[in-house]
């Protein structure tokens, strides 16, 4: 009898952990799919044209090649990877850009001048760094006016990248104000030199990437100052219809929700809040 409750308990017990086991593996099968899911999403999606994908207009969006260097997608749901580096040339002002959209905007800003225009790049590329530091910096404003650090940390997400997601760390976004107005607020949006860039600005291969109407889609808010370089082909489509990246790579699912990290692991420290960051 006591054999028979012995084997009895050895089958309950094995079952258990079987089952136990079978969770916690498909929650680790789960995780590293969505992970390998964002990822193929993205190339796959790339070739929507290919595969029937439309702008919202109708129009077939054309079959192109998302790992190309000028569409590569860098966003919330896109971060680049450690080691990721590029060949950087300097802009002057201490500022640098991927090398090889360099000529376009050298062109862009010379039309721009001679179009009586007065443009100043405040920011091209960011190490990680310095992006680290911008985010945090965005923290503590935010957390100075009393905002807890889980609230602070998700409303600078809305205008800062979380370190690792800028594209101002792949090398191909500039941010650009007009020399009479160096504020970076909606304001900017009326300046001369924004105006000639909304409307330019895709003949030099650059989009402007935070459009007031596709902050679902990106997560960021409107920012009339900030233009991504894309190649003059895929400019002249985005613009013409009037989308941004994700619509164009046909990935154009709602940016996620952010999340403060529990352990602050983006590096803010939060013993450091008056640490004169200004603004
Ligand atoms: N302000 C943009 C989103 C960035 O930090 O890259
Ligand atoms: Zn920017």
């Amino acid at each position: 009898m006591l054999k028979v409750y012995g084997a009895l308990i050895g089958v309950i017990g094995f079952s258990v952990f079987c089952i136990v086991g079978g969770f916690a593996l498909k929650g680790f099968v789960a995780d590293k799919m969505d992970a390998e899911e964002s990822k193929t999403v993205v190339i796959y999606n790339g070739a929507a044209g290919a595969n029937g994908g439309t702008a919202p207009n109708g129009d077939p969006l054309p079959a192109v090649d998302c790992n190309e260097w000028n569409l590569r997608l860098v966003n919330k749901s896109n971060p680049l990877p450690e080691d990721f580096s590029i060949s950087l040339v300097d802009i002057g002002n201490n500022k640098q850009i991927d090398s090889r959209c360099a000529p376009d905007l050298e062109r862009m800003l010379s039309d721009c001048r001679a179009a009586g225009c007065n443009p100043l790049i405040c920011s091209a590329y960011r190490t990680q760094e310095c992006q680290q530091d911008l985010f945090d910096r965005e923290v503590t404003k935010f957390m100075n006016q009393g905002f807890s650090y889980d609230d602070a940390y998700c409303l600078a997400a809305e205008g800062v990248a979380i370190p690792g997601t800028s594209e101002h760390q792949l090398g191909l976004a500039v941010d650009i104000v007009d020399k009479g107005n160096q504020n970076l607020n909606d304001e900017q949006a009326n300046t001369p030199t924004q105006r000639w860039l909304y409307e330019n600005s895709w003949r030099y291969g650059f989009v402007l990437r935070y459009g007031a109407d596709k902050t679902e889609i990106t997560g960021y808010k409107y920012e009339p100052w900030h233009y991504r370089y894309v190649g003059l082909e895929a400019a002249q489509f985005i613009y013409e219809h009037g989308i941004c990246l994700e619509e164009y790579l046909g990935v154009c699912t709602n940016a996620p929700e952010v999340k403060a990290p529990e352990n602050g692991q983006y590096g803010y420290d939060s013993s450091n809040n008056n640490a004169g960051f200004g603004e």
